[in-house]
């Protein structure tokens, strides 16, 4: 099992964001990203098919001989990763808002935080909040358009600024000093974000994180790879390839984004 692959899925592109991240701190360990494109955005459906949906995509994941899965989406990981857990022997790992930190630093006593619906409404964010945010305002915005814009290749177009900046204007106004990027997409935004947040408010997301906590894991499950064998990095969509080799192609390591029927 060791030397199996580690397994990643998102609504699309997003858990690419997490891929480079556990790329960096696992470079023996072979990946299997399936980006799950025709279903996005996640965040507008029901628990229901959002649980659906997980299971779908870790069925692939372990048909390609994966050793754990990394559910590389806010929405889903705070929908149905209790359920995956409570259904399958394979260790999950999950995406969380970094709300925690963004609470522990805020200095006006209030953060942002952006998030797909699915997310913000979860159970999972609402215990967070009250655990880690007392005393802290957290002011909620749903990135309405925003990954289905990723998704459809308009990262860097005149409608996405208009859309962030009515976004984020508001919580700008709240005078928030911190904003917590609620969705895996959104990280690619981040050059963008700053430019309308400017110095004063510090962005973060979770993608360091998930990845020291996938290598946590692997230790304690006597999974981690640490030899330098024959690394296969494999990444799959079932939607427009196009969109996920461009991003693939900007971390300039030939890889090809293979369309699959699923
Ligand atoms: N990347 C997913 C997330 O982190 C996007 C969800 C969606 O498809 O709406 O929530």
């Amino acid at each position: 099992m060791r030397y199996s692959p580690i397994g990643i899925f998102d609504s699309g592109v997003g858990g690419l964001t997490i891929y480079e991240e556990i790329h960096k701190l696992l470079p023996n360990d072979s990946i299997i990203y399936l980006a799950d494109s025709k279903n996005a955005p996640y965040g507008d459906k029901t628990k229901k098919e959002i649980i659906d949906i997980s299971v779908k995509n870790t069925d692939f994941l372990l048909s390609q001989g994966c050793k754990l899965v990394v559910v590389a989406c806010n929405t889903a990981s705070t929908n149905a990763v209790k359920y995956l857990r409570e259904h399958y022997d394979i260790p999950f790992i999950r995406v969380q808002p970094a709300i925690k930190p963004a609470a522990l630093n805020s200095k006006t006593k209030v953060v942002g935080i952006l998030a797909t619906k699915g997310t913000l409404k979860s159970e999972l964010l609402f215990e967070t909040s009250q655990r880690f945010a007392q005393g802290v305002e957290v002011i909620e915005q749903v990135g309405e358009g925003l990954v289905t814009m990723i998704e459809s290749g308009k990262m860097h177009s005149p409608e996405m600024t208009d859309l962030l900046n009515k976004h984020i204007k508001p919580m700008l106004d709240k005078n928030i000093d911190h904003l917590v990027l609620g969705c895996t997409h959104y990280p690619f935004l981040t050059d963008q974000i700053k430019e309308i947040v400017g110095k004063g408010v510090a962005i973060l997301d979770s993608g360091e994180a998930i990845a020291r906590q996938t290598k946590v894991i692997l230790g304690e499950e006597e999974l981690l790879n640490l030899e330098q064998g024959d690394i296969r990095r494999i990444f799959y969509t079932n939607k427009d390839s196009q969109v996920m080799q461009k991003i693939l192609d900007e971390f300039d390591e030939g890889f090809e984004a293979i369309k699959i029927n699923f």
